[in-house]
């Protein structure tokens, strides 16, 4: 370890730190009771642990606000223990984790569990979403504490898909509460695939769930929430013509993300990753990379999620379309923005900003996101210097693998910090897990808007 531990707290010493209005400061910041107390460019000695830091950039810990972590009932694809490892090591120090489990989280009872596992087991911090079902209208407006409702509109089956809009409109006519939606119209899909039936080619899953597909569910959810004026958020874009239309008109009270996936794969993909490289929504074409990029750059799409949906090399090894879709991400999400930010693509402080201060935001996450007196210590110390591969060996996902094997990456979490706990540094794990529960104040209007700042 690198770090000298103290039961007073931690100095974090000589480092690059990204201050909260974007501005650089080379300096020292002083963690007490899992908060920053002071940050300044030398701190005197003191009597709490030091941490050096030098050479070293300190940005906010990562939020990522959309992962799928399997527990309960899929462990032996992820469970809370390992995916909250691969947070640490990939610099996330909060996440907020989607409901097709096994059970689905559609009541207080199944929050609940979750809560409690994540209390035993997780490294970082942690909030589940609920998820609609089209038949628990009062649970949806009761259960607590969670970041919001998620609705999946297509590409799931059973209980979570809620796919007409006479199912969808009650569940944005009650309530206030953030609304989540996987856009996908399911009907176009269910369409599609009888088109495409027989081809077992894995490039075809962007053919039959095409842009059009992603389209009209963006545009029904959109309809919906301005009919009600209801808070909603649009998962994973994933095309040019949704960002053109979300360019065009977006309400205040509108948020959107992108994932890495859809910035920087397309399907060029299929050649190389075949069903490794199957997702929902499927990727797209160079020219939507592009479109999104811009609409990420321009405030259009606010925030950066994974979508971290890890499947077994075993599963991933049948014949498309027996497939299933998604692909790990928390481990490699922060370099690889960081890496684009090195090559002049953006700034370091847009990805901090799109990875974690307008996720607080857009969620209403108090005390988060940023490095600034009187927040949480909810931090990450990445080394901008250094390139290194990503490489299966040593991935803490239990699926144990990753579409971005072999890209050369820099900005690689050297440290991370949760309430002011040191939970990875170097290759070594915390021993015990240290994450709280989030809270959601819920983002009210001008938060929403003042998340396109940046
Ligand atoms: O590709 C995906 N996989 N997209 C989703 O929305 C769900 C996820 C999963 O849970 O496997």
């Amino acid at each position: 370890m690198s770090y000298s531990s103290s039961s007073a707290g931690l100095v974090i010493r000589k480092a690059h730190i990204l201050l909260s209005d974007d501005s650089w400061l080379l300096g020292d910041v002083q963690i007490r009771d899992g908060q920053i107390v002071r940050i300044a460019s030398e701190i005197e000695e003191t009597d709490d642990g030091e941490l050096n830091a030098e050479g070293l950039t300190l940005l906010p810990g990562v939020i990522d606000p959309q992962v799928h972590f399997r527990e309960p009932g899929l462990e032996h694809k992820e469970d809370l223990h390992s995916a909250s490892h691969a947070c640490a090591k990939g610099g996330v120090t909060s996440f907020l984790e989607m409901p097709n489990t096994k059970p689905i989280t559609s009541t207080q009872a199944a929050l609940d569990d979750k809560l409690q596992r994540a209390a035993q087991k997780s490294l970082v911090n942690y909030g589940f979403f609920i998820g609609a079902t089209g038949e628990n209208t009062a649970d949806l407006l009761s259960v607590n504490p969670t970041p919001g409702i998620k609705i999946f509109m297509g590409s799931m089956k059973g209980d979570l898909l809620v796919d007409t809009e006479a199912a969808l409109e009650p569940i944005f006519a009650e309530g206030e509460r953030l609304i989540a939606v996987h856009a996908e119209n399911q009907e176009r899909i269910r369409q599609r695939k009888q088109l495409f039936a027989g081809f077992h080619d894995p490039s075809f899953h962007s053919l039959i769930q095409d842009n059009q597909t992603a389209l009209e569910a963006t545009q029904l959810a959109l309809k919906l929430s301005k009919k009600y004026q209801r808070r909603l958020h649009i998962l994973h874009l994933s095309t040019a013509d949704e960002a053109q239309l979300l360019r065009q008109e977006k309400p205040a009270w509108v948020t959107t993300e992108v994932t890495p996936q859809h910035l920087l794969l397309n399907t060029s993909a299929y050649e190389k990753l075949g069903t490794l490289a199957q997702m929902n929504p499927p990727l797209k074409s160079p020219a939507d990379n592009q479109v999104l990029w811009q609409a990420l750059l321009d405030g259009v799409i606010d925030f950066i999620a994974t979508d971290h949906a890890p499947h077994t090399l075993q599963e991933k090894a049948k014949r498309y379309p027996d497939t299933p879709a998604g692909m790990p991400g928390v481990e490699t999400s922060l370099p690889l923005l960081l890496t684009q930010a090195m090559q002049g693509r953006c700034t370091v402080a847009q990805v901090a900003n799109w990875m974690s201060k307008a996720v607080a935001k857009g969620y209403g996450i108090p005390n988060k996101g940023a490095i600034a007196v009187g927040y949480d210590a909810d931090l990450v110390l990445v080394d901008l210097q250094s390139y290194y591969p990503v490489r299966r060996e040593g991935l803490m996902t239990r699926c144990g693998w990753s579409p971005f094997e072999g890209w050369n990456l820099t900005g690689w979490p050297v440290t991370t910090i949760v309430g002011g706990e040191v939970v990875y540094d170097r290759g070594t794990f915390r021993d015990r897990p240290c994450g709280q529960a989030l809270s959601f104040t819920g983002s009210t209007l001008s938060d929403a808007e003042s998340s396109q700042d940046g």
